[in-house]
C-alpha cells in the first residue's frame, strides 16, 4: 500500500480519531481548565506513542506542558524537519452563539465544527496521520523529524523562549515546518512569508475616588472616561496613522515587488466590504486593503469599559475607564520598544487632571521568513501537486509568536504551510475546518517530507 492509498483506507478512523482529540476542552487562557490542557497534551503523547514514534516526551513549563517528539532515524545525510504546532485553544465566549457545543465535534457540509478545528489541532493532526501514513507504509519516514506541539500560543508562547534555548541543541533542524495559517482561498494554496507581531496594552484611566451624581458634580471635574476616549483619538490620525512617534521607524516598507505581487492576488473588495457589512472600507492611506491586513501595522481599542452601561439612563460621573488596545506589528518593529514608545506618548498626551496607567499584557515580534531555500521547494511542490495549483506567497496578519524565536535561536528557516480558510470562524463561536482540506493537508504534508527526503 502507497502512503496516499493508506491515508485514504484509514479515512474514517483519522476522523474519529481528530474527535477525541477536538472533544479535549484544553483552553490554555482558563485556570479552571488547566487539568485539560495537561489531559490534551498527555492524549498526544499517547498518540504519538501509538502511531511508532521513536521517542515521545512530555516537558513540564511552568505554565502547560510541551509535546516533545523525535524520530531522528533517516541517517545524517538526510535533513532534520522540526514540527511546530499547537494544542491549546481560544475561550469559547460566547458560548450560546454556537450551533453546537464547542467540544461536541458535529460534522456539517463537508466540515467539522469544534473550537480548535482550524486553530491549530485539525492542522496538527494531519501531519500527524501524514507521518503515520508514511511509517506504516514504508516502515521508516524520509527525513528525521523532531515535533514541538506546545500548549500556550494562544496566551503568547510565554514559556516557550526559554524552552527552546535551553533545549537549542537537542531541537537543531534544517527546517521548520508549520500549519497554522489559512490558504489564500478555497483551492487556492499559499505559503505565508510573513507574520505579524503583536503588543497588546491596557489602559487604566482613575478620576474621582468614587463614581458621583452627574448634576452635583459634572462639568467640575475631567469625566476618566471622557479622557480616554481624548487619548484614544489622539493616536491615530484622519488618514489611519499611528501619531506615536517613532512607531514606524523600524517598519520594514513593502517593496515594489511585493506590491505588485498584492495587487495580483485575487481579491474583490467590495465583496469583502459587503460580506462585513460596513458602509465603506476605512485603511492606512496610500495602502490596499490587502496590505492593511497583513503588511502594515495597526492600532485598535479591543475593549472599552466605564460607567453605566446597562439599559436606560443613569446620570452618573464614572470614577475609572479602560481600554484594551492591540498594535499588530510588522518587521523589524519589536515588541517591547513599541510598548515603550505607546506607553510614554500615552503618559504624554493625557490629561493632567485625570491619573493614567498604562499595562503592557503580552506581545509578540513579527517575522519575515526566507521565501527559497530547501524547504519551500519542497513544500511548494507538495501543494502544486496535492492542490493542482502552484501556491501564492502571501503574508498573513495575526501573529505565531515563536516563529522568530526558529529563526534567532535556532537559525532554520520556517516555512508557513497553512490550510485553515479565512473563514473558518478560529477565536469566534462554530469554529471549523474544512474536511477537504483535512485530506488534501494530509497528502501535502506526507508529499512536503518525502520531497525534503530527496
Ligand atoms: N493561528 C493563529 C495565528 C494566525 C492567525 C496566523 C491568522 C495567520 C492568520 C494563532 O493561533 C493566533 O491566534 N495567534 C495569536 C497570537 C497572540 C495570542 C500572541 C494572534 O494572532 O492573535
Ligand atoms: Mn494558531
Ligand atoms: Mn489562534
Amino acid at each position: 500500500m502507497t502512503y496516499s492509498e493508506y491515508l485514504d483506507h484509514h479515512h474514517d478512523r483519522f476522523i474519529t480519531e481528530l474527535t477525541e482529540f477536538l472533544s479535549i476542552p484544553s483552553i490554555s487562557t482558563a485556570p479552571e481548565h488547566a487539568s485539560d490542557v495537561r489531559n490534551c497534551g498527555e492524549w498526544l503523547v499517547n498518540h504519538l506513542k501509538k502511531i511508532g514514534l521513536h521517542t515521545v516526551e512530555l516537558h513540564e513549563t511552568p505554565g502547560h506542558p510541551i509535546v516533545y517528539a523525535e524520530h531522528c532515524l533517516a541517517g545524517p545525510d538526510k535533513p532534520t524537519v522540526l514540527f511546530y504546532g499547537h494544542y491549546d485553544v481560544q475561550p469559547v465566549d460566547p458560548i450560546e452563539l454556537w450551533t453546537n457545543p464547542p467540544f461536541e465535534p458535529t460534522f456539517r457540509d463537508g466540515k467539522v465544527f469544534a473550537r480548535g478545528a482550524t486553530d491549530d489541532k485539525g492542522q496538527v493532526f494531519l501531519h500527524i496521520k501524514a507521518l503515520e501514513a508514511l511509517l506504516a507504509t514504508s516502515g521508516a519516514l524520509p527525513v528525521n523529524i523532531k515535533l514541538l506541539i506546545e500548549g500556550e500560543e494562544e496566551i503568547g508562547s510565554i514559556n516557550l523562549t526559554s524552552y527552546i534555548e535551553k533545549n537549542k541543541e537537542r531541537l537543531a533542524c534544517d527546517t521548520v515546518m508549520v500549519s497554522d495559517t489559512p490558504l489564500y482561498g478555497p483551492g487556492l494554496p499559499s505559503l505565508c512569508y510573513g507574520l505579524r507581531g503583536l503588543c497588546y496594552m491596557e489602559i487604566h484611566v482613575q478620576g474621582p475616588n468614587r463614581d458621583l451624581h452627574s448634576g452635583s458634580y459634572g462639568g467640575s471635574i475631567m469625566n476618566p472616561a471622557n479622557a480616554l476616549c481624548e487619548i484614544i483619538s489622539n493616536l491615530k490620525d484622519e488618514h489611519g496613522k499611528i501619531t506615536i512617534p517613532g512607531f514606524y521607524d523600524d517598519v520594514v516598507d513593502l517593496s515594489v515587488e511585493e506590491r505588485a505581487e498584492y495587487a495580483k492576488l485575487p481579491f474583490d473588495s467590495k465583496a469583502f466590504q459587503q460580506g462585513l457589512n460596513v458602509p465603506l472600507l476605512f485603511g492606512e492611506q496610500g495602502y490596499t486593503t490587502l496590505e492593511h491586513i497583513s503588511g502594515r501595522p495597526t492600532l485598535d481599542v479591543n475593549g472599552l469599559y466605564s460607567g453605566f452601561t446597562g439599559i436606560g439612563a443613569k446620570t452618573v460621573l464614572p470614577a475609572k475607564a479602560s481600554a484594551k488596545v492591540s498594535m499588530r506589528l510588522v518587521a523589524n518593529q519589536d515588541t517591547d520598544d513599541i510598548a515603550t514608545k505607546f506607553t510614554n506618548h500615552v503618559l504624554d498626551i493625557a490629561p493632567t487632571s485625570v491619573q493614567v496607567e498604562v499595562v503592557n499584557l503580552h506581545g509578540a515580534n513579527p517575522v519575515l521568513v526566507e521565501r527559497s531555500g530547501k524547504g519551500m521547494h519542497a513544500a511548494s511542490k507538495a501543494l502544486k501537486e496535492a492542490y493542482g495549483k502552484e501556491p501564492y506567497f502571501t503574508r498573513e496578519g495575526g501573529s505565531i509568536p515563536v516563529c522568530i524565536i526558529f529563526d534567532t535561536i535556532l537559525k532554520a528557516p520556517t516555512v508557513l504551510m497553512g490550510f485553515g480558510l479565512q473563514d473558518e470562524n478560529a477565536h469566534s463561536p462554530d469554529e471549523h475546518f474544512d474536511l477537504e482540506n483535512f485530506s488534501l493537508g494530509m497528502k501535502a504534508a506526507s508529499l512536503f517530507y518525502v520531497n525534503m527526503g530527496e
